[in-house]
């Protein structure tokens, strides 16, 4: 069984999409050990109290210094003994010791095409908005594993979602999250537990 840490700041919907998953077996040998949150009002950590997964918050901004929180929320991760960690919308960077301990074991969703739309400063709405101002026609999301770059690890699995002609970003945002990234992050984390992923040279390699 893969015992999972989901790492969340906000709504938490793709955490919603594992647990659903996990729940009508479209995620199988797998549960969610914990979810850890940067932000202490995240809507998240409601979602895993009302499915008694433990869940904790740890912030940045309750230590006196980066290195500090860094040496902390490894430790604290470590103590849950997961075998995989899934970003689902957690907009702190990771620590390079984490990085190099948990290699080709944390993924993360990104919610565009990589390398379209990807890197410093396009997370959350501004991904879309980024899209938009554009005029991409089509766009998706990502699930890859965390390397040291921002959205540089290897890519798992992609889905394209059309951009329509009078889409707002909110309106983009929902359909690639209902359309992309609530599939294809459940679905990566099956093919993982089932033992189907291999890295090699950067690549990513699915077993039939
Ligand atoms: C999702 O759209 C996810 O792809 C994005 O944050 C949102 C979280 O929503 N992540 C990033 O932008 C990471 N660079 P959720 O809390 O409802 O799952």
């Amino acid at each position: 069984m893969l015992k999972l840490a989901v790492l969340v700041s906000g709504g938490g919907t793709n955490l919603q999409a594992i647990l659903d998953a996990i729940d009508h077996g479209a995620i199988t040998n797998a549960q969610v050990e914990v979810v850890i949150s940067n932000n202490a009002g995240a809507y998240a950590l409601e979602r895993a109290a009302g499915k008694g997964i433990r869940h904790l918050c740890i912030s940045p901004k309750d230590y006196e210094s980066r290195e500090a929180f860094n040496e902390d929320f490894l430790r604290q991760l470590d103590s849950y003994q997961v075998d995989l960690v899934v970003l689902a919308g957690f907009l702190v960077v990771i620590p390079p010791e984490m990085i190099a301990k948990y290699r080709n074991r944390i993924i993360n969703i990104h919610p565009s095409l990589i390398p379209s739309f990807c890197g410093k400063g396009y997370y959350g709405l501004k991904v879309h908005e980024g899209v938009l101002a554009r005029g991409a026609k089509v766009t998706g999301a990502t699930v890859h594993f965390v390397d040291e770059g921002t959205d540089t690890g290897p890519i798992i699995l992609q889905k394209a979602v059309e951009v329509q002609q009078n889409d707002t970003p909110e309106v983009l945002q929902r359909r690639v999250m209902e359309q992309a990234e609530w599939k294809i992050l459940p679905q990566a984390i099956d093919l993982i537990a089932n033992g189907r992923i291999t890295v090699e040279d950067g690549r990513v390699r699915i077993a039939e």
